[in-house]
Protein backbone atom coordinates (compact mmCIF):
# COMPACT_ATOMS: atom_id res chain seq x y z
CA UNK A 1 0.00 0.00 0.00
CA UNK A 2 0.85 3.48 -0.90
CA UNK A 3 1.49 5.89 1.99
CA UNK A 4 -0.85 7.85 0.63
CA UNK A 5 -3.60 5.35 0.87
CA UNK A 6 -2.56 4.37 4.22
CA UNK A 7 -3.34 8.13 5.65
CA UNK A 8 -6.45 7.87 3.43
CA UNK A 9 -7.03 4.60 5.25
CA UNK A 10 -6.44 6.45 8.95
CA UNK A 11 -8.68 9.62 7.89
CA UNK A 12 -11.27 7.54 6.44
CA UNK A 13 -11.70 5.48 9.76
CA UNK A 14 -12.20 8.77 11.51
CA UNK A 15 -15.18 9.67 9.55
CA UNK A 16 -16.40 6.38 9.99
CA UNK A 17 -16.68 6.90 13.91
CA UNK A 18 -18.66 9.95 13.33
CA UNK A 19 -21.13 7.85 11.39
CA UNK A 20 -19.65 9.13 8.14
CA UNK A 21 -18.59 7.47 4.62
CA UNK A 22 -15.45 6.26 4.89
CA UNK A 23 -13.85 7.88 1.08
CA UNK A 24 -14.60 11.18 2.51
CA UNK A 25 -11.09 10.14 4.17
CA UNK A 26 -9.29 10.56 0.57
CA UNK A 27 -5.80 12.64 1.43
CA UNK A 28 -3.96 13.96 -1.01
CA UNK A 29 -0.74 15.98 -1.02
CA UNK A 30 -1.19 19.21 0.10
CA UNK A 31 -1.66 21.98 -2.40
CA UNK A 32 0.38 24.48 -0.06
CA UNK A 33 3.22 22.00 1.02
CA UNK A 34 5.02 24.90 2.55
CA UNK A 35 1.84 24.74 5.26
CA UNK A 36 1.44 20.95 5.20
CA UNK A 37 2.65 17.69 3.79
CA UNK A 38 -0.90 16.19 3.29
CA UNK A 39 -4.28 17.60 3.19
CA UNK A 40 -7.81 15.92 3.18
CA UNK A 41 -10.94 17.83 2.32
CA UNK A 42 -13.67 15.33 3.02
CA UNK A 43 -15.08 17.38 5.40
CA UNK A 44 -16.82 20.28 3.58
CA UNK A 45 -18.47 17.09 1.31
CA UNK A 46 -19.20 15.69 4.25
CA UNK A 47 -21.24 18.75 6.29
CA UNK A 48 -23.09 19.12 3.25
CA UNK A 49 -24.72 15.60 3.52
CA UNK A 50 -24.56 15.44 7.15
CA UNK A 51 -25.80 19.11 7.42
CA UNK A 52 -23.21 20.21 9.97
CA UNK A 53 -20.85 23.09 10.12
CA UNK A 54 -18.04 21.98 7.95
CA UNK A 55 -15.23 23.33 10.88
CA UNK A 56 -16.77 21.36 13.36
CA UNK A 57 -16.76 17.75 11.32
CA UNK A 58 -12.66 18.42 10.09
CA UNK A 59 -12.05 19.36 14.12
CA UNK A 60 -13.37 15.99 15.21
CA UNK A 61 -10.97 14.25 12.10
CA UNK A 62 -8.51 16.09 12.64
CA UNK A 63 -8.45 15.26 16.90
CA UNK A 64 -8.50 11.77 16.03
CA UNK A 65 -5.82 12.07 13.03
CA UNK A 66 -3.64 13.46 16.01
CA UNK A 67 -3.69 10.76 17.86
CA UNK A 68 -2.23 8.25 15.88
CA UNK A 69 1.28 7.62 15.96
CA UNK A 70 2.37 8.04 12.37
CA UNK A 71 0.93 11.73 12.39
CA UNK A 72 2.69 14.92 13.61
CA UNK A 73 0.30 17.21 12.93
CA UNK A 74 -3.17 17.28 12.25
CA UNK A 75 -4.85 20.59 12.07
CA UNK A 76 -7.77 22.60 10.49
CA UNK A 77 -7.54 25.60 8.10
CA UNK A 78 -9.97 27.88 6.64
CA UNK A 79 -13.97 26.40 6.24
CA UNK A 80 -12.73 22.46 7.05
CA UNK A 81 -9.31 21.50 5.00
CA UNK A 82 -7.52 19.13 7.46
CA UNK A 83 -3.65 19.48 7.07
CA UNK A 84 -1.45 16.78 7.83
CA UNK A 85 2.40 16.15 8.55
CA UNK A 86 3.73 13.05 9.27
CA UNK A 87 6.18 11.99 11.87
CA UNK A 88 9.80 11.46 10.68
CA UNK A 89 10.14 8.63 12.34
CA UNK A 90 6.98 7.37 10.39
CA UNK A 91 8.45 8.89 7.41
CA UNK A 92 11.77 7.01 7.47
CA UNK A 93 9.65 3.57 7.76
CA UNK A 94 8.10 4.21 4.71
CA UNK A 95 10.98 5.28 3.03
CA UNK A 96 12.89 2.41 4.37
CA UNK A 97 10.16 0.06 2.49
CA UNK A 98 9.51 1.64 -0.79
CA UNK A 99 13.54 1.77 -0.91
CA UNK A 100 13.58 -1.92 -0.67
CA UNK A 101 10.99 -2.96 -2.78
CA UNK A 102 12.02 -3.73 -6.55
CA UNK A 103 8.63 -1.73 -7.58
CA UNK A 104 9.50 1.28 -5.58
CA UNK A 105 6.26 1.11 -3.67
CA UNK A 106 3.55 0.39 -6.58
CA UNK A 107 1.50 -2.58 -6.24
CA UNK A 108 0.15 -2.26 -9.62
CA UNK A 109 -3.52 -3.25 -10.94
CA UNK A 110 -6.01 -5.87 -9.16
CA UNK A 111 -7.44 -6.93 -12.70
CA UNK A 112 -5.13 -7.21 -15.23
CA UNK A 113 -6.57 -6.62 -18.63
CA UNK A 114 -5.71 -7.86 -21.55
CA UNK A 115 -4.50 -4.38 -23.72
CA UNK A 116 -3.91 -4.24 -27.15
CA UNK A 117 -2.08 -0.49 -28.22
CA UNK A 118 -2.33 0.10 -31.84
CA UNK A 119 0.24 2.54 -32.27
CA UNK A 120 2.95 4.38 -34.67
CA UNK A 121 0.76 3.50 -37.96
CA UNK A 122 3.29 3.16 -40.81
CA UNK A 123 2.42 2.73 -44.33
CA UNK A 124 3.69 0.74 -47.00
CA UNK A 125 6.28 2.79 -49.84
CA UNK A 126 5.63 5.96 -47.38
CA UNK A 127 8.53 7.19 -45.19
CA UNK A 128 7.85 7.41 -41.77
CA UNK A 129 7.31 11.35 -41.01
CA UNK A 130 6.64 13.35 -38.03
CA UNK A 131 3.34 12.87 -37.99
CA UNK A 132 4.50 9.08 -36.80
CA UNK A 133 7.05 10.11 -34.26
CA UNK A 134 4.13 11.45 -31.63
CA UNK A 135 1.95 8.42 -31.93
CA UNK A 136 4.98 6.16 -31.80
CA UNK A 137 6.38 7.66 -28.21
CA UNK A 138 2.95 8.43 -26.69
CA UNK A 139 2.07 4.44 -27.66
CA UNK A 140 5.61 3.05 -26.64
CA UNK A 141 5.05 4.72 -23.53
CA UNK A 142 1.64 3.78 -22.38
CA UNK A 143 2.56 0.26 -23.51
CA UNK A 144 5.30 0.10 -20.77
CA UNK A 145 3.18 1.75 -18.11
CA UNK A 146 0.17 -0.78 -18.80
CA UNK A 147 2.86 -3.48 -18.66
CA UNK A 148 4.23 -2.14 -15.36
CA UNK A 149 0.83 -2.02 -13.43
CA UNK A 150 0.27 -5.99 -14.52
CA UNK A 151 -1.75 -5.79 -17.80
CA UNK A 152 -0.95 -7.93 -20.68
CA UNK A 153 0.19 -5.67 -23.25
CA UNK A 154 0.26 -6.56 -27.26
CA UNK A 155 1.98 -3.74 -29.49
CA UNK A 156 0.77 -3.70 -32.75
CA UNK A 157 1.82 -1.02 -35.25
CA UNK A 158 -1.31 -1.77 -37.86
CA UNK A 159 0.52 -1.71 -40.95
CA UNK A 160 -1.11 0.50 -43.56
CA UNK A 161 -0.56 -2.30 -46.22
CA UNK A 162 -4.09 -2.68 -48.02
CA UNK A 163 -5.94 -0.01 -48.91
CA UNK A 164 -5.60 2.27 -51.89
CA UNK A 165 -2.48 3.40 -51.96
CA UNK A 166 -1.51 -0.03 -52.75
CA UNK A 167 -3.24 0.15 -55.95
CA UNK A 168 -1.95 3.86 -56.83
CA UNK A 169 1.55 2.00 -56.24
CA UNK A 170 0.90 -1.10 -58.13
CA UNK A 171 -0.35 0.77 -61.32
CA UNK A 172 2.90 3.15 -61.49
CA UNK A 173 5.22 0.42 -60.96
CA UNK A 174 3.42 -1.50 -63.70
CA UNK A 175 3.75 1.37 -66.23
CA UNK A 176 7.11 1.31 -65.87
CA UNK A 177 7.50 -1.98 -65.56
CA UNK A 178 9.81 -2.41 -63.06
CA UNK A 179 10.80 -5.62 -61.91
CA UNK A 180 8.93 -6.43 -58.81
CA UNK A 181 12.04 -8.01 -57.00
CA UNK A 182 14.51 -5.39 -57.64
CA UNK A 183 11.74 -2.26 -55.99
CA UNK A 184 13.25 -0.61 -53.55
CA UNK A 185 12.03 2.16 -50.92
CA UNK A 186 13.57 5.01 -52.92
CA UNK A 187 11.37 3.49 -55.95
CA UNK A 188 8.79 3.78 -53.74
CA UNK A 189 9.08 6.79 -51.90
CA UNK A 190 9.34 8.87 -55.54
CA UNK A 191 6.54 7.13 -57.16
CA UNK A 192 4.06 7.90 -53.90
CA UNK A 193 3.54 11.47 -53.76
CA UNK A 194 3.93 12.00 -57.42
CA UNK A 195 0.84 9.17 -57.80
CA UNK A 196 -0.96 10.47 -55.52
CA UNK A 197 -0.98 13.59 -56.28
CA UNK A 198 -1.96 12.66 -59.87
CA UNK A 199 -4.92 10.89 -58.60
CA UNK A 200 -6.53 14.10 -57.87
CA UNK A 201 -6.40 15.09 -61.32
CA UNK A 202 -6.29 12.07 -63.48
CA UNK A 203 -9.63 10.79 -63.44
CA UNK A 204 -8.65 7.99 -65.47
CA UNK A 205 -5.51 7.30 -64.01
CA UNK A 206 -7.41 7.24 -60.40
CA UNK A 207 -10.34 4.55 -61.73
CA UNK A 208 -7.22 2.27 -63.08
CA UNK A 209 -5.45 2.68 -59.49
CA UNK A 210 -8.90 2.46 -57.55
CA UNK A 211 -9.59 -0.99 -60.15
CA UNK A 212 -5.68 -1.84 -59.14
CA UNK A 213 -6.43 -2.40 -55.26
CA UNK A 214 -9.58 -4.40 -56.27
CA UNK A 215 -7.69 -6.60 -57.95
CA UNK A 216 -5.11 -6.95 -55.67
CA UNK A 217 -7.90 -7.32 -52.52
CA UNK A 218 -9.31 -10.24 -54.87
CA UNK A 219 -5.51 -11.34 -54.64
CA UNK A 220 -4.51 -11.55 -58.14
CA UNK A 221 -1.45 -13.44 -58.47
CA UNK A 222 1.16 -10.37 -60.38
CA UNK A 223 -0.23 -7.68 -57.60
CA UNK A 224 0.66 -9.83 -54.82
CA UNK A 225 3.92 -9.93 -55.94
CA UNK A 226 4.65 -6.67 -56.26
CA UNK A 227 2.80 -6.15 -53.03
CA UNK A 228 5.10 -8.35 -51.21
CA UNK A 229 8.20 -7.09 -52.13
CA UNK A 230 6.73 -3.54 -51.32
CA UNK A 231 6.13 -4.51 -48.20
CA UNK A 232 9.29 -6.10 -47.41
CA UNK A 233 10.81 -2.81 -48.32
CA UNK A 234 9.41 -0.73 -46.12
CA UNK A 235 8.93 -2.87 -43.34
CA UNK A 236 12.33 -3.52 -42.76
CA UNK A 237 13.02 0.36 -43.23
CA UNK A 238 10.94 0.80 -41.19
CA UNK A 239 11.68 -1.50 -38.08
CA UNK A 240 15.23 0.36 -38.06
CA UNK A 241 13.81 3.42 -37.36
CA UNK A 242 11.78 1.86 -34.66
CA UNK A 243 14.92 0.52 -33.14
CA UNK A 244 16.90 3.73 -33.45
CA UNK A 245 13.52 4.97 -31.27
CA UNK A 246 14.07 1.73 -28.54
CA UNK A 247 10.53 0.83 -29.74
CA UNK A 248 9.85 -2.66 -30.45
CA UNK A 249 6.66 -4.20 -30.96
CA UNK A 250 4.72 -7.47 -30.15
CA UNK A 251 2.99 -8.27 -33.17
CA UNK A 252 3.59 -6.74 -36.84
CA UNK A 253 0.46 -6.97 -37.90
CA UNK A 254 -1.52 -4.88 -41.03
CA UNK A 255 -4.48 -4.06 -42.30
CA UNK A 256 -4.20 -6.80 -45.26
CA UNK A 257 -3.72 -9.29 -42.36
CA UNK A 258 -7.49 -9.11 -41.95
CA UNK A 259 -8.28 -9.67 -45.61
CA UNK A 260 -9.87 -12.99 -45.50
CA UNK A 261 -12.54 -11.39 -42.70
CA UNK A 262 -13.63 -8.73 -45.08
CA UNK A 263 -15.76 -10.56 -47.14
CA UNK A 264 -17.63 -12.87 -44.95
CA UNK A 265 -18.17 -9.89 -42.56
CA UNK A 266 -19.13 -7.38 -44.98
CA UNK A 267 -22.06 -9.80 -46.13
CA UNK A 268 -22.63 -10.80 -42.91
CA UNK A 269 -23.80 -7.22 -42.05
CA UNK A 270 -25.10 -6.70 -45.45
CA UNK A 271 -27.38 -10.02 -44.80
CA UNK A 272 -28.54 -8.82 -41.14
CA UNK A 273 -29.24 -5.27 -42.59
CA UNK A 274 -26.90 -3.36 -40.75
CA UNK A 275 -24.76 -2.24 -43.82
CA UNK A 276 -27.01 -0.66 -46.40
CA UNK A 277 -26.53 0.54 -50.40
CA UNK A 278 -25.87 3.96 -50.93
CA UNK A 279 -25.05 5.56 -53.56
CA UNK A 280 -23.40 2.54 -55.29
CA UNK A 281 -21.03 1.61 -52.31
CA UNK A 282 -21.79 -0.51 -48.82
CA UNK A 283 -22.31 1.43 -45.73
CA UNK A 284 -22.92 1.30 -41.77
CA UNK A 285 -25.17 4.42 -40.96
CA UNK A 286 -23.72 5.48 -37.56
CA UNK A 287 -26.16 8.48 -36.74
CA UNK A 288 -27.44 7.76 -33.34
CA UNK A 289 -30.94 10.09 -31.81
CA UNK A 290 -29.13 12.24 -29.77
CA UNK A 291 -26.22 13.48 -32.15
CA UNK A 292 -26.12 17.48 -32.11
CA UNK A 293 -24.44 16.95 -35.57
CA UNK A 294 -25.07 14.89 -38.77
CA UNK A 295 -22.29 11.92 -38.72
CA UNK A 296 -21.36 10.24 -42.41
CA UNK A 297 -21.82 6.39 -42.31
CA UNK A 298 -18.85 3.88 -42.38
CA UNK A 299 -18.10 3.15 -45.88
CA UNK A 300 -17.41 -0.68 -46.34
CA UNK A 301 -17.20 -1.10 -49.68
CA UNK A 302 -16.34 1.85 -52.06
CA UNK A 303 -18.70 2.25 -55.79
CA UNK A 304 -15.57 0.06 -57.62
CA UNK A 305 -16.03 -2.55 -54.91
CA UNK A 306 -12.63 -1.83 -52.98
CA UNK A 307 -12.70 -2.37 -49.64
CA UNK A 308 -11.21 0.78 -47.50
CA UNK A 309 -9.48 1.80 -44.64
CA UNK A 310 -12.57 2.07 -42.59
CA UNK A 311 -13.30 -1.92 -43.72
CA UNK A 312 -10.22 -3.28 -43.05
CA UNK A 313 -9.81 -1.38 -38.90
CA UNK A 314 -14.01 -2.66 -38.40
CA UNK A 315 -12.32 -6.40 -39.30
CA UNK A 316 -9.22 -5.60 -37.19
CA UNK A 317 -11.79 -4.89 -34.23
CA UNK A 318 -12.93 -8.34 -34.89
CA UNK A 319 -10.18 -10.11 -35.01
CA UNK A 320 -8.99 -8.76 -31.78
CA UNK A 321 -11.78 -9.40 -30.33
CA UNK A 322 -12.05 -13.10 -31.40
CA UNK A 323 -8.25 -14.16 -31.87
CA UNK A 324 -6.54 -11.95 -29.15
CA UNK A 325 -9.40 -11.84 -26.70
CA UNK A 326 -8.57 -7.93 -25.85
CA UNK A 327 -10.33 -5.97 -22.92
CA UNK A 328 -9.44 -2.28 -24.17
CA UNK A 329 -7.81 -1.48 -27.43
CA UNK A 330 -6.20 1.95 -27.22
CA UNK A 331 -5.53 3.57 -30.71
CA UNK A 332 -2.40 6.29 -30.50
CA UNK A 333 -3.19 7.96 -33.77
CA UNK A 334 -3.08 12.05 -33.72
CA UNK A 335 -6.61 13.94 -33.95
CA UNK A 336 -7.47 13.92 -37.28
CA UNK A 337 -8.64 10.65 -37.60
CA UNK A 338 -11.09 11.48 -34.56
CA UNK A 339 -14.16 10.96 -36.59
CA UNK A 340 -13.18 7.53 -38.33
CA UNK A 341 -12.50 5.88 -34.91
CA UNK A 342 -16.04 7.24 -33.50
CA UNK A 343 -17.40 5.51 -36.80
CA UNK A 344 -15.47 2.50 -36.61
CA UNK A 345 -16.19 2.01 -32.93
CA UNK A 346 -20.11 2.89 -33.70
CA UNK A 347 -20.23 0.63 -36.40
CA UNK A 348 -18.56 -2.20 -33.89
CA UNK A 349 -21.00 -1.57 -31.20
CA UNK A 350 -23.69 -1.83 -33.82
CA UNK A 351 -22.80 -4.75 -35.68
CA UNK A 352 -22.54 -6.63 -32.51
CA UNK A 353 -18.38 -6.71 -33.30
CA UNK A 354 -17.34 -5.40 -30.09
CA UNK A 355 -19.34 -6.00 -26.66
CA UNK A 356 -19.70 -3.50 -24.39
CA UNK A 357 -17.00 -5.15 -21.99
CA UNK A 358 -14.57 -4.35 -24.84
CA UNK A 359 -13.22 -0.87 -24.41
CA UNK A 360 -12.09 0.72 -27.56
CA UNK A 361 -10.38 4.40 -26.89
CA UNK A 362 -9.07 6.59 -29.37
CA UNK A 363 -6.28 8.13 -27.87
CA UNK A 364 -5.93 11.49 -29.72
CA UNK A 365 -2.53 13.66 -29.70
CA UNK A 366 -2.08 17.16 -31.22
CA UNK A 367 0.61 18.18 -34.01
CA UNK A 368 3.96 18.90 -33.72
CA UNK A 369 5.02 22.00 -34.89
CA UNK A 370 7.97 23.66 -36.43
CA UNK A 371 9.12 26.88 -34.72
CA UNK A 372 6.76 28.67 -36.96
CA UNK A 373 4.04 27.07 -35.21
CA UNK A 374 2.81 25.27 -38.53
CA UNK A 375 3.44 21.65 -38.76
CA UNK A 376 7.08 20.48 -39.28
CA UNK A 377 8.28 20.64 -41.99
CA UNK A 378 11.90 21.14 -43.90
CA UNK A 379 12.91 23.97 -45.56
CA UNK A 380 12.09 23.53 -48.62
CA UNK A 381 8.66 23.18 -47.11
CA UNK A 382 8.47 18.82 -47.46
CA UNK A 383 7.73 16.52 -45.00
CA UNK A 384 10.04 15.42 -43.14
CA UNK A 385 11.26 12.04 -42.63
CA UNK A 386 11.52 10.52 -39.13
CA UNK A 387 15.17 9.06 -39.93
CA UNK A 388 15.84 12.61 -40.42
CA UNK A 389 14.73 13.77 -37.67
CA UNK A 390 16.53 11.12 -35.29
CA UNK A 391 19.52 12.29 -37.24
CA UNK A 392 18.82 16.04 -36.15
CA UNK A 393 18.80 15.04 -32.64
CA UNK A 394 21.35 12.89 -32.73
CA UNK A 395 23.47 15.73 -33.60
CA UNK A 396 22.38 18.33 -31.16
CA UNK A 397 22.79 16.12 -28.61
CA UNK A 398 26.85 15.41 -29.87
CA UNK A 399 26.93 18.78 -29.38
CA UNK A 400 25.68 19.41 -26.20
CA UNK A 401 27.59 16.86 -24.94
CA UNK A 402 30.80 18.27 -26.27
CA UNK A 403 29.82 21.75 -24.36
CA UNK A 404 29.45 20.16 -21.11
CA UNK A 405 32.25 18.67 -21.64
CA UNK A 406 30.84 15.44 -20.67
CA UNK A 407 32.06 11.92 -22.00
CA UNK A 408 35.28 13.52 -23.42
CA UNK A 409 37.65 10.94 -22.91
CA UNK A 410 35.37 8.01 -23.26
CA UNK A 411 35.72 5.87 -26.10
CA UNK A 412 34.37 6.90 -29.61
CA UNK A 413 31.73 4.00 -29.49
CA UNK A 414 31.01 4.84 -25.91
CA UNK A 415 30.67 8.89 -27.14
CA UNK A 416 28.30 7.35 -29.84
CA UNK A 417 26.09 5.50 -28.11
CA UNK A 418 25.91 7.94 -25.64
CA UNK A 419 25.02 10.51 -27.94
CA UNK A 420 21.98 8.30 -29.47
CA UNK A 421 20.76 7.85 -25.76
CA UNK A 422 20.77 11.76 -24.86
CA UNK A 423 19.32 11.97 -28.50
CA UNK A 424 16.49 9.99 -28.05
CA UNK A 425 15.69 11.59 -24.11
CA UNK A 426 15.74 14.96 -25.65
CA UNK A 427 13.11 13.83 -28.46
CA UNK A 428 11.22 11.44 -26.42
CA UNK A 429 11.11 13.60 -23.34
CA UNK A 430 10.13 17.37 -24.94
CA UNK A 431 7.58 15.18 -26.59
CA UNK A 432 5.86 13.49 -23.49
CA UNK A 433 6.24 16.11 -21.11
CA UNK A 434 3.52 18.02 -22.74
CA UNK A 435 -0.23 16.95 -22.52
CA UNK A 436 -0.71 15.07 -25.44
CA UNK A 437 -3.62 16.87 -27.04
CA UNK A 438 -1.88 20.08 -26.90
CA UNK A 439 0.36 20.64 -30.04
CA UNK A 440 4.08 21.56 -29.19
CA UNK A 441 7.39 23.10 -31.46
CA UNK A 442 10.08 20.99 -31.96
CA UNK A 443 12.76 23.16 -30.51
CA UNK A 444 16.29 21.20 -30.89
CA UNK A 445 18.52 23.11 -29.27
CA UNK A 446 15.77 23.32 -26.33
CA UNK A 447 14.71 19.70 -26.12
CA UNK A 448 18.95 18.63 -26.42
CA UNK A 449 20.14 21.17 -23.31
CA UNK A 450 21.39 20.06 -19.99
CA UNK A 451 19.25 22.44 -18.41
CA UNK A 452 15.24 22.98 -18.06
CA UNK A 453 12.74 20.56 -18.22
CA UNK A 454 14.05 18.27 -20.46
CA UNK A 455 14.86 14.83 -20.88
CA UNK A 456 18.94 14.91 -20.82
CA UNK A 457 18.89 16.92 -18.00
CA UNK A 458 16.68 14.07 -15.99
CA UNK A 459 18.70 11.43 -17.50
CA UNK A 460 22.22 13.54 -16.35
CA UNK A 461 20.71 13.86 -13.07
CA UNK A 462 20.35 10.05 -12.63
CA UNK A 463 24.06 9.50 -14.33
CA UNK A 464 25.15 11.52 -11.39
CA UNK A 465 23.33 9.48 -8.61
CA UNK A 466 25.29 6.58 -10.60
CA UNK A 467 28.48 8.23 -10.30
CA UNK A 468 28.05 9.12 -6.59
CA UNK A 469 27.33 5.23 -6.01
CA UNK A 470 30.24 4.28 -7.88
CA UNK A 471 32.68 6.40 -5.80
CA UNK A 472 31.02 5.22 -2.39
CA UNK A 473 31.28 1.50 -3.45
CA UNK A 474 35.38 2.03 -3.89
CA UNK A 475 36.03 3.56 -1.03
CA UNK A 476 34.10 1.01 0.64
CA UNK A 477 30.73 2.50 1.74
CA UNK A 478 27.13 0.99 1.13
CA UNK A 479 23.92 1.76 1.58
CA UNK A 480 22.24 1.45 5.10
CA UNK A 481 19.15 1.71 6.97
CA UNK A 482 16.98 4.94 6.03
CA UNK A 483 17.05 7.46 9.23
CA UNK A 484 14.61 10.52 9.72
CA UNK A 485 15.36 13.47 7.66
CA UNK A 486 17.51 16.37 9.04
CA UNK A 487 16.40 18.66 6.80
CA UNK A 488 13.47 20.11 4.46
CA UNK A 489 15.25 19.25 1.51
CA UNK A 490 15.63 15.77 2.55
CA UNK A 491 12.19 15.16 4.09
CA UNK A 492 10.82 16.10 0.77
CA UNK A 493 12.62 14.12 -1.27
CA UNK A 494 11.41 11.38 0.57
CA UNK A 495 7.75 12.37 0.38
CA UNK A 496 8.40 13.15 -3.49
CA UNK A 497 9.46 9.36 -4.13
CA UNK A 498 6.72 7.99 -2.08
CA UNK A 499 4.39 9.62 -3.98
CA UNK A 500 5.21 7.33 -6.93
CA UNK A 501 2.41 5.08 -6.87
CA UNK A 502 -0.36 7.53 -7.49
CA UNK A 503 1.47 9.24 -10.32
CA UNK A 504 1.89 6.27 -12.18
CA UNK A 505 -2.23 5.28 -11.89
CA UNK A 506 -3.14 8.81 -12.39
CA UNK A 507 -0.90 8.71 -15.55
CA UNK A 508 -2.53 5.32 -16.48
CA UNK A 509 -5.98 6.49 -15.80
CA UNK A 510 -5.43 9.61 -17.96
CA UNK A 511 -3.30 7.71 -20.72
CA UNK A 512 -0.83 10.71 -20.11
CA UNK A 513 2.43 10.03 -19.63
CA UNK A 514 3.20 13.67 -19.19
CA UNK A 515 2.84 13.64 -16.09
CA UNK A 516 5.30 11.18 -15.44
CA UNK A 517 7.43 13.49 -17.13
CA UNK A 518 7.17 16.43 -15.04
CA UNK A 519 7.61 13.74 -12.07
CA UNK A 520 10.62 12.58 -13.25
CA UNK A 521 11.85 16.20 -14.08
CA UNK A 522 10.78 17.48 -10.33
CA UNK A 523 12.29 14.16 -8.21
CA UNK A 524 15.96 14.98 -10.41
CA UNK A 525 15.67 19.02 -9.51
CA UNK A 526 14.38 17.41 -5.48
CA UNK A 527 17.53 15.36 -5.71
CA UNK A 528 19.91 17.75 -6.99
CA UNK A 529 18.88 20.18 -4.08
CA UNK A 530 19.13 17.81 -1.49
CA UNK A 531 22.70 16.99 -2.72
CA UNK A 532 23.90 20.17 -3.05
CA UNK A 533 23.23 20.42 1.10
CA UNK A 534 24.10 17.21 2.06
CA UNK A 535 27.60 16.69 0.87
CA UNK A 536 27.32 12.53 1.23
CA UNK A 537 30.54 11.30 0.25
CA UNK A 538 32.45 13.37 3.14
CA UNK A 539 29.46 12.83 5.75
CA UNK A 540 31.50 11.85 8.89
CA UNK A 541 28.17 10.07 10.64
CA UNK A 542 28.55 6.47 9.06
CA UNK A 543 24.17 5.68 9.70
CA UNK A 544 23.92 9.06 8.37
CA UNK A 545 25.85 8.57 5.11
CA UNK A 546 24.53 4.88 4.99
CA UNK A 547 21.35 6.49 5.00
CA UNK A 548 21.99 9.21 2.60
CA UNK A 549 23.38 6.40 -0.08
CA UNK A 550 20.79 4.37 0.26
CA UNK A 551 18.40 7.57 -0.53
CA UNK A 552 20.25 8.21 -3.25
CA UNK A 553 20.14 4.36 -4.67
CA UNK A 554 16.23 4.61 -4.16
CA UNK A 555 16.07 7.75 -6.32
CA UNK A 556 18.10 6.91 -8.74
CA UNK A 557 16.01 3.42 -9.16
CA UNK A 558 12.93 5.87 -9.23
CA UNK A 559 14.10 7.97 -11.78
CA UNK A 560 15.70 5.25 -13.88
CA UNK A 561 12.17 2.92 -13.57
CA UNK A 562 10.08 6.67 -14.64
CA UNK A 563 12.73 7.13 -17.78
CA UNK A 564 11.79 3.75 -18.67
CA UNK A 565 8.33 4.29 -18.90
CA UNK A 566 9.06 6.87 -20.58
CA UNK A 567 11.23 4.98 -23.34
CA UNK A 568 14.32 6.54 -22.18
CA UNK A 569 17.38 4.83 -20.63
CA UNK A 570 19.86 5.49 -18.67
CA UNK A 571 23.76 5.36 -19.77
CA UNK A 572 26.14 3.79 -16.93
CA UNK A 573 28.32 6.95 -17.37
CA UNK A 574 28.44 10.50 -19.18
N1 LIG B 1 -1.52 3.99 -41.08
C1 LIG B 1 -2.38 5.00 -40.54
C2 LIG B 1 -1.88 6.39 -40.94
O1 LIG B 1 -0.71 6.58 -41.25
C3 LIG B 1 -2.49 4.93 -39.05
C4 LIG B 1 -3.05 3.64 -38.50
C5 LIG B 1 -3.69 3.83 -37.17
N2 LIG B 1 -4.34 2.66 -36.65
C6 LIG B 1 -5.52 2.20 -37.03
N3 LIG B 1 -6.00 1.12 -36.48
N4 LIG B 1 -6.21 2.81 -37.96
O2 LIG B 1 -2.66 7.31 -40.93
Amino acid sequence: MSLQSHLSEVAGAAFAELGLDQALGEVVPSQRPELAQFQCNGAMEAAKAARRSPREIADQVAASLAAHPDIAIADVAGPGFININLEDTALATWAETSAGDDRLGYAGTREPLNVLVDYAGPNVAKAMHVGHLRATIIGDSLARLFHFAGHKVIRDPHFGDWGFQMGLLISVLKEEGLDPAAITLDDLQRIYPEASARATTDQEFADAARAATVRLQHEDAESLEIWRQMKAVSESSQRQDFAALGVAFDLWYGESDVHDRLDPLTRRLEGEGVAVESDGALVVPVGQPDDNREWPPLILKSRAGGFLYSTTDLATVEMRVEDLDVDLVLYVVDHRQGDHFEQVFRAARKAGIAPESVALEHIHFGTMNGSDGKPFKTREGGVVRLRDVIEMIRGAAKQRLDEAQLAEEYPEEEREQIAAQVGVAALKFGDLINNRASDYVLDLDRFSSFEGKTGPYVQYQAVRIKSILRKAAEQGLAPGAIQPPISPGERSLMLDLLHLPEVIDRSIELRAPNHLAAYAHELAMRFSSFYDVHHILSEPDAERQASWLALSQWTLGALTTLLDLLGIEVPARM
